[in-house]
């Protein structure tokens, strides 16, 4: 691959919080929203497809603490993470990611977890769009992606509801869990988003 050319150099990404949708404030996370934090990466089916496994309140509480500071990113190979809640009950649900995988390329990646609880009302979609809008237009990345196990139909039904491209089916790509999974992998370009917006 050719690393030289294309790069338009960027320093990184500080949104102004919070970001409020119609129905949901995006956030960053706080140490006191410990219960829902580990009540969410708890559950069995919660990380059915995700790469971690239930974790332990020690794990939760670690990973919280980072998540803490996860609000921007400053450069290529790090995650802005950012908690979603509703605004009608100021419960926490979730959270969306926007992964900054290259500033040469101008490549990211999208992600997201939401309680059970809180499936089935488009929320997830609606704080991605966001994320997905910040990358495109506040970090200026060409392509974001969107990845997930194809036994995920919910998560490949949510990138397909923002407008993402099923790009590839990539057989036995990794071994997750004690098994060799198929990765789903779906994006968008920069050009496509404008287009969404038009
Ligand atoms: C992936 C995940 C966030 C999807 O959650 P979800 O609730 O299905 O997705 P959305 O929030 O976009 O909601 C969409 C659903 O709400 C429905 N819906 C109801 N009211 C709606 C509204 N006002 N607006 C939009 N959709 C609405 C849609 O019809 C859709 O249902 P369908 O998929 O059965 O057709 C969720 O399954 C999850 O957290 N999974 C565990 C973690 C995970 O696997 N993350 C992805 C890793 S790659």
């Amino acid at each position: 691959m050719n690393h030289s050319g294309s790069a338009t150099s960027v320093a990184g990404m500080r949104p102004s919080l919070p970001i409020e949708t119609d129905r949901l404030l995006l956030r960053a996370y706080r140490l006191d929203d410990f219960d829902v934090f580990h009540d969410i990466r708890s559950r069995p089916d919660v990380v059915r497809y995700l790469y971690f496994d239930v974790q332990s309140p020690e794990e939760s509480r670690e990973s919280l603490a980072k998540r803490v500071d996860q609000w921007y990113v400053e450069k290529e190979g790090e995650a802005l993470i950012l908690a979603v809640e509703r605004k009608d009950t100021g419960e926490l649900i979730g959270d969306v990611v926007l992964f900054w995988h290259s500033e040469v390329h101008r490549r990211g990646e999208l992600g997201f977890i939401l309680h059970p609880d809180h499936h089935g009302h488009g929320f997830g979609a609606e704080a991605a769009r966001e994320v997905l809008r910040l990358g495109f237009e506040e970090l200026g990345l060409h392509r974001v992606e969107g990845r997930c196990d194809a036994r995920n139909t919910a998560s490949a039904r949510l990138l397909e509801r923002l407008g993402m491209r099923r790009e590839g089916l990539f057989l036995e790509n990794e071994f997750v869990k004690g098994e060799w999974c198929d990765e789903l992998v779906l994006a968008m370009l920069d050009r496509e988003w404008k287009g969404t917006q038009a």
